[in-house]
């Protein structure tokens, strides 16, 4: 038996990246898995390689923009089509938000909130009655270690990962207040070496490797993540091991927020 067994699991922003790795873990450890992503020819290859790895029916994929409400509904009625159930919701999907707080424009602003949090608001919303239907369920928001700790560089990408943090902390109470066993985390990782590291590189216009460099040396573990460090923790949140854990933040930052 794996750690999640029989859970039924959607991930966002599944095709590359920290959702890549969400989705390949969940599915090792057992759980059928739907990948969603804007990049639906992405999410159809990562899904093809996990059934060819561990069986098929095992991965789903569909093209999914998260910040879209006839999005969801259409990826949640294919959780339903193809697993009967939803027990597990992985709002993963992000992205970086360019400019300083002279340089963020307006349509860059709403542009990093519509992506980062509309879409986890629209995802708790509308997967409550299916994550109702299908206890004990887990929702696991991916924030940012930058949505508890500022940095002068990214007022959007801190904004809208700090909205995420305490979203779920409502949504969690929520749950809890209606004796329902859906709980919802909060997962923060410090920087991770994924594609999303392009764009904190064009930011601050240097070179991606002089970029990560700079990055490991601020850890206290003296590294930079691998998806797989982050998506350890996502298995634990989905699992039933993590029962009595609710409205929490799972820091996975190297020590970086305890300086
Ligand atoms: N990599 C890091 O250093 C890091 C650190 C902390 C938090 N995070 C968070 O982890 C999550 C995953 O990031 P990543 O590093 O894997 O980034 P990534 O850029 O590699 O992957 C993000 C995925 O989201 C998809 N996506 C973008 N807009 C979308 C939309 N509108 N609808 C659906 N999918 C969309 C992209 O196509 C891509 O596949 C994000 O929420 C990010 O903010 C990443």
């Amino acid at each position: 038996m794996g750690r999640v067994t029989g859970k039924k699991a959607l991930i966002t922003g599944a095709a590359q990246g920290l959702g890549a790795a969400h989705a390949w873990m969940l599915a090792r450890e057992g759980a059928k898995v739907l990948l969603t992503d804007i990049n639906g020819i992405g999410a159809l290859a990562t899904a093809a390689a996990i059934d060819a790895e561990i069986g098929t029916g095992t991965a789903f994929a569909m093209r999914h923009d998260v910040t879209s409400p006839d999005d969801w509904d259409k990826a949640l009625a294919m959780a339903a089509e193809k697993f009967g159930g939803l027990s597990v919701l992985v709002n993963n999907a992000g992205v970086g938000v360019r400019g300083n707080i002279e340089t963020c424009t307006l349509e860059e602003w709403h542009r990093g909130f519509a992506i980062n949090v509309d879409s986890v608001f629209l995802g708790c919303q509308k997967a409550l009655p299916l994550l109702r239907d299908n206890q004990p369920a887990s929702i696991i928001n991916i924030s940012s270690i930058a949505g508890l700790i500022a940095s002068d560089s990214m007022p959007g990408y801190n904004a809208s990962k700090a909205a995420v943090w305490m979203l779920t902390k409502s949504v969690a109470l929520y749950c809890a207040k209606r004796g329902w066993d859906i709980r919802c985390n909060s997962v923060h990782p410090t920087f991770v070496d994924t594609p999303i590291l392009d764009d904190i590189s064009a930011n601050a216009n240097l070179e991606k490797s002089v970029v990560m460099g700079k990055l490991a040396r601020q850890v206290p573990l003296g590294r930079l993540g691998v998806p797989d460090d982050i998506a350890a923790g996502v298995l634990y949140l989905a699992s039933d091991e993590s029962r009595f854990m609710t409205g929490a933040e799972l820091k996975l930052d190297g020590g970086i927020s305890a300086m």
